[in-house]
């Protein structure tokens, strides 16, 4: 039998290197708050055209932008209403292709969010949902079920939504429709050929574009057990066995098998990571060479800021790493969670939800030190084999907005818990590019979220050439890995010799003498022989100071 000729795609990046994904530094673009060019508060595809040269400085390999297609923006994007098109208040297709023929000028591979779990309710597809019958082909891509109760007035089950209350709305007919997210986004049904057709003619349609990669949201989503009497669902508790009716089912698989074939047909294959959140076992299982590839792991952005803690993450996920053949992932931050260098301000334990309750002012937050630390986690990240996302505006050392006037949020979430859960708009306001001027640089007047009053503080502007600014640290450790890494090997080193797992000092060699060294306690230690590459925050003399990384050659 012949092999299929490959694909050739629209524009590819300068340097050929189809494992380009397995060890790269990929910078998370919120398109809506990056930067604004048109000035009507939300941020645009030519806006993060603009800043290709800045992300060439800061020496990334990859951007991931977050969706940018046609939405409502009731999930701030997340709920597409077509999935081959860019939203015109962010722009057209041909400023997309111009982002991806800048990124590649600059060899800056480009990966693209899908969304395969749920529409928005307005794409066309829900619209002829909602026009037909019940029992129709238009019903028939999503899930519409007839309510419990006598009069089918109850919803079908008590399944929950991620967002608060039921995961069921009813339509005007009385039939109901499942959404494991807002009401505006309702789940397709994968049992549905022509949604799997759908979703392949989007993969084809990106990559011929020259896009290189996909992000997949809610990949442990897609298969559902939607046999009655329904089963009840706990995500939080997911079982290892696959067992769960709505979540990380064994039947996903197949579907990925599938995608892996289409994202094969180009040259280079395309690269895909999901967003699955089952326990680590499991999660490696979309990562596999004929799946996805890679698998986010968040076992990091979940963790206190612990040796023992950091320790047994990486352990364990190089050890399932190397099994499947896939490459690790780490993750710090992204547009789902609190910022990181808030998170390790806050006294350990802190429910987060809670303090943006109080509008960030209890506990009271230790924002150096969140700092501090946030730098150290994320040297230490960066000398690991696998590749490492970065959030943007972390490598400013930007804290979460957690005072956002609460007429001013966006997140479903607020609404959908009856303003109990502020969500996650504090980690999505828009960029500071400049010291001053309105919105920082950003572009617009009023963005689409307001910025802190001291956000000019941590500017591109501001830490430009600043030798001790966040940028600076980021652009010398990136460019530090660049240089140093190769292969994926690792090996830990004593730190303190009898206190084994109880050491503060997480320390560990990957090749030809090139270390990286963590002090997680308070106090300093000695530092250890060799030229120091980076650091985390400037060094004592021959020592490591407390909350320190650094990297020695
Ligand atoms: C995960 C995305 O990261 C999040 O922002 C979104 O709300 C949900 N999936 C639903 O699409």
């Amino acid at each position: 039998m012949s092999t299929p000729a490959k694909t050739t795609p629209a524009s590819t990046p300068r340097t050929p290197d189809p494992d380009w994904w397995r060890d790269a530094v990929v910078y998370q673009v919120y398109p809506r708050s990056f930067a604004d060019t048109d000035g009507d508060g939300l941020g645009d595809v030519a806006g993060i055209t603009t800043r290709v040269p800045y992300l060439s400085s800061l020496g990334v390999d990859a951007i991931w932008l977050s969706p940018f297609f046609p939405s409502p923006l009731a999930d701030g994007g997340y709920d597409v209403a077509d999935y081959r098109d860019v939203d015109p208040k962010l722009g057209t297709l041909d400023d997309l292709d111009a982002l991806v023929r800048a990124a590649h000028e600059h060899d800056i591979r480009v990966i693209v969010d899908i969304v395969p779990n749920h529409t928005s309710d307005q794409h066309e597809w829900f619209r002829a949902a909602l026009a037909a019958p019940a029992g129709s082909p238009e019903r028939a891509r999503y899930v519409f079920r007839d309510g419990a109760g006598p009069d089918g007035s109850l919803p079908p089950s008590d399944w929950v939504s991620n967002f608060g209350g039921s995961a069921w709305t009813r339509v005007e007919d009385g039939q109901w429709y499942l959404h494991l997210f807002a009401p505006e986004q309702p789940d397709l049904d994968w049992e549905n050929p022509e949604v799997r057709a759908d979703f392949e003619h989007t993969l084809r349609f990106w990559s011929d574009r020259g896009v290189d990669g996909f992000r997949v949201d809610v990949a442990h989503g897609l298969a559902k057990d939607l046999s009655t009497p329904y089963r009840p669902s706990d995500e939080k508790a997911l079982p290892l066995d696959g067992s769960d009716p709505l979540y990380d089912r064994d039947e996903v698989h197949e579907i990925f098998g599938t995608w892996r074939q289409v994202l094969d047909e180009y040259d280079p294959p395309r690269a895909a990571v999901a967003e699955a959140w089952a326990p680590a076992p499991r999660r490696v299982l979309y990562a596999r060479p004929t799946e996805l590839g890679q698998a986010f792991n968040f076992d990091l952005l979940e963790a206190p800021f612990d040796a023992a803690a950091f320790r047994g993450i990486i352990q364990r996920n190089l050890a399932m790493s190397e099994q499947s053949g896939a490459s690790s992932t780490w993750v710090l931050s992204n547009h789902d969670v609190v910022r990181h260098a808030t998170r390790y301000g806050l006294p350990t334990g802190t429910d987060t939800d809670a303090w943006l309750m109080t509008d960030g002012t209890a506990p009271v937050l230790d924002a150096e030190r969140g700092l501090r630390r946030a730098r150290a986690a994320t040297l230490l990240v960066l000398a690991l084999p696998g590749s490492s996302y970065v959030y943007q505006g972390e490598e400013l050392g930007l804290q979460e907005a957690a005072a956002i006037p609460h007429d001013q949020l966006q997140d479903p979430k607020w609404i959908r818990t009856g303003h109990t859960v502020k969500g996650r708009d504090g980690c999505r306001v828009p960029i500071p590019w400049t010291t001053s001027g309105p919105s920082f640089g950003f572009g617009a007047v009023a963005p689409h979220l307001p910025q802190p009053a001291d956000f000019g503080r941590s500017s591109v502007e501001a830490e430009d050439g600043e030798p001790d600014s966040t940028l600076s640290f980021y652009r010398a450790a990136i460019a530090a890995r660049r240089r140093l890494q190769q292969g994926e090997e690792l090996h830990w080193l004593d730190t303190d010799g009898d206190q084994g797992s109880r050491s503060r000092v997480v320390a560990f060699a990957r090749h030809d003498g090139w270390r990286s060294v963590t002090n997680f306690g308070v106090d300093p230690v000695p530092l250890p022989s060799g030229t120091v590459v980076v650091a985390s925050r400037p060094l004592g003399d021959g020592v490591l100071p407390g909350e320190t990384t650094v990297w020695l050659a």
